[in-house]
């Protein structure tokens, strides 16, 4: 008898794993590929430190939706503000750098 019970209880929990709708397969379309910095004569070191530094935390979409043009104060202040309130390790040459190269760029 009690060897029935313990059927019944398993025949159940087939039932209901059985009944458990899967998650199908879905194909996503394929983003973007991730956008990158453009080097500029003369701004290489500011380029590879831009590159190793300004995608630590977030993708360069950040930096390349900036309107341009937004010159050399804005982009100091932009990079202050990720070492200072975000905490970046830049250290102050290579941030300094970096704000020439971004002004440069964009
Ligand atoms: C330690 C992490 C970190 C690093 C490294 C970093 N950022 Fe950011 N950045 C952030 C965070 C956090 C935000 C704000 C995200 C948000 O508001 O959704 C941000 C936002 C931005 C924005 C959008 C405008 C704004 O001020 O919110 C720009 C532009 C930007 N970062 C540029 C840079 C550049 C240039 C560098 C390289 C010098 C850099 N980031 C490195 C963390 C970082």
């Amino acid at each position: 008898m009690r060897h029935h019970r313990f059927a019944a209880a398993f025949g159940s929990l087939a039932l209901l794993i059985g009944g458990t709708a899967w998650a199908a397969p879905r194909s996503y379309d394929v983003p973007e590929p991730t956008a990158e910095l453009l080097p500029v004569q003369g701004h290489e070191a500011g380029f590879e430190a831009a590159q190793t530094y300004c995608t630590m935390c977030h993708s360069v979409d950040y930096i390349l939706t900036q309107p341009s043009g937004k010159g050399a104060a804005f982009w100091n202040a932009e990079v202050t503000k990720m070492v200072k309130v975000f905490r970046a390790p830049i250290e102050e040459a290579e941030a300094k750098a970096i704000a020439a190269y971004l002004a440069a760029a964009y």
